[in-house]
């Protein structure tokens, strides 16, 4: 169902962004934010500072997003973290190991004095991370009103308008969707029995959306993205989405893929491996996490190739995603690709690829795109999932319907959906 988005109101005053997990990503994020306003750097990949959009059907010419939509400027986010470790910002940052040390001391006023407000933490849900700096486990309602002071001491002290809630915490054990997650009603009962499929990261969701907070959840974690708090997203009229940023290997896959397809070419199998060795590939390390991340990550293929439209290209299709913890790597990810195609008469072909990426550096501008998208979503009046935001996801959380994956059409639901919300003609999509 589409939704029709209203005038968006205008861009002012700030916005306090509340970043659950300091760890690589979020700090990778906030120190380019800080080092973009100081002109230190240039803020490459993030669309919504270099990208650009058709004009108005009367003057089609391309037009850049922060002059289509009203933005917030980057001087007007104000940052807060959650973590289970007690490093500032600056600190977790150093130990990240991304950013360059000389760049991070540059910065060091500014985020040594972002320190974590104690998380939530259930050691059922994370394994490979001993929690120093937690809040006592009082129960789940407990939690979320500990959530909330959080939440509205930042807003009072640093003279917050508006917010963001990003979820970039270590990835959470596999959960499948069960009857708690499924009906609202059923999500509230468990909370206050203390249900232990409620996990952590469902908690900081749910207390954002009673307090009407966008939520971005950047991990493969359920989070927001279970059919109760996309309940409660919509009857709180706050947009959401999610999960798990596109980053290095699936997004090679998602474009790739499409350009097979486009030339009718067979594909017999795909195998990739990927190696990585920072704290989120520590984390990963456990199976049980591993398979959140799997999970994620196979779901693009088979949605992009249609094997039930192709049965004789894509029918056999055999896929096949590992993960391995590598620390001398750290977030300098290694990925490789196998590709076994064919062609006229079934002739075999391969492809190799071998993509040397920073996961963080790919990530950072998505989660910045993120949060001045949903944002600008929840001015425009928007609820629910954000279908038009599937560009930024390997499992895209959508309002009705089936995900896409195929990168290049998601790219064209991102453009209609900002010109939407520009009050310009959109081409037949919704967002
Ligand atoms: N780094 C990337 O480029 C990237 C790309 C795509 C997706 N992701 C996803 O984003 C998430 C974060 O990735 P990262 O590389 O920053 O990992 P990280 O391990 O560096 O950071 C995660 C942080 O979350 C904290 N944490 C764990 N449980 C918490 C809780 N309950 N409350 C508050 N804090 C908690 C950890 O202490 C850690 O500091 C992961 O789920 C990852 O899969 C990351």
């Amino acid at each position: 169902m589409r939704q029709k988005p209203s005038r968006p109101a205008p861009a002012k005053g700030r916005v306090g962004v509340v970043v659950v997990g300091a760890g690589a990503l979020s700090t990778t994020l906030i120190a380019g934010i800080l080092a973009v306003r100081r002109g230190l750097g240039k803020p490459i990949g993030a669309l919504t500072q270099l990208g650009v959009v058709p004009g108005p059907p009367e003057r089609p010419g391309p037009v850049p997003v922060g002059q289509a939509v009203p933005l917030t400027a980057l001087p007007d986010l104000a940052f807060g973290v959650w973590d289970i470790l007690p490093d500032s910002v600056y600190r977790s940052a150093v130990k990240a190991q991304v950013l360059e040390r000389e760049l991070l001391e540059e910065l060091r006023p500014e985020l040594d004095v972002i320190r974590p407000w104690r998380g939530i933490f259930d050691p059922r849900f994370v394994h490979r991370i001993e929690a120093a700096h937690c809040r006592p486990r009082q129960g789940h309602l407990d939690s979320v009103a500990g959530i909330d002071k959080d939440i509205k001491s930042f807003r009072e002290t640093a003279g917050i308008d508006r917010m963001v809630l990003v979820n970039a915490a270590s990835t959470e054990v596999y959960q499948s969707v069960e009857d708690v997650h499924r009906d609202l009603g059923m999500f509230e009962r468990a909370l206050a029995a203390d249900d232990e499929r409620i996990s952590p990261a469902m908690l900081y969701a749910y207390a954002a959306l009673k307090q009407r907070i966008p939520v971005v959840n950047c991990t493969p974690s359920h989070a927001v993205n279970v059919p109760a708090l996309l309940q409660l997203s919509e009857e709180m009229k706050v947009p959401v989405t999610g999960r798990d940023l596109k980053t290095g290997q699936t997004l090679l896959k998602t474009i790739l893929a499409p350009g097979l397809k486009a030339r009718g070419l067979g594909i017999a199998g795909w195998y990739s491996t990927n190696i990585l060795g920072n704290r989120d590939g520590e984390v990963l390390d456990d199976p049980a996490c591993l398979k959140s991340k799997e999970e994620s990550k196979l779901a693009a293929l088979k949605a992009i190739l249609e094997p039930e439209l192709y049965p004789d290209l894509y029918g056999g299709l055999v896929h096949r995603v590992r993960i391995d913890y590598y620390p001398p790597r750290r977030d300098n990810k290694e990925a490789w690709d196998n590709i076994d195609i064919f062609g006229w008469l079934g002739y075999p072909m391969q492809i190799k690829i071998n993509f040397l990426c920073r996961d963080s550096i790919l990530a950072a501008p998505l989660a910045l795109d993120l949060i001045l998208l949903i944002d600008l979503a929840a001015r425009a009046g928007l609820r629910g999932a954000q279908d038009w935001l599937s560009l930024y996801f390997k499992n895209p959380t959508v309002r009705n319907g089936r995900q896409v994956h195929d990168l290049f059409v998601q790219r064209q639901l991102w453009e209609d959906g900002v010109r939407r919300i520009a009050g310009w003609t959109a081409n037949g999509r919704g967002v």
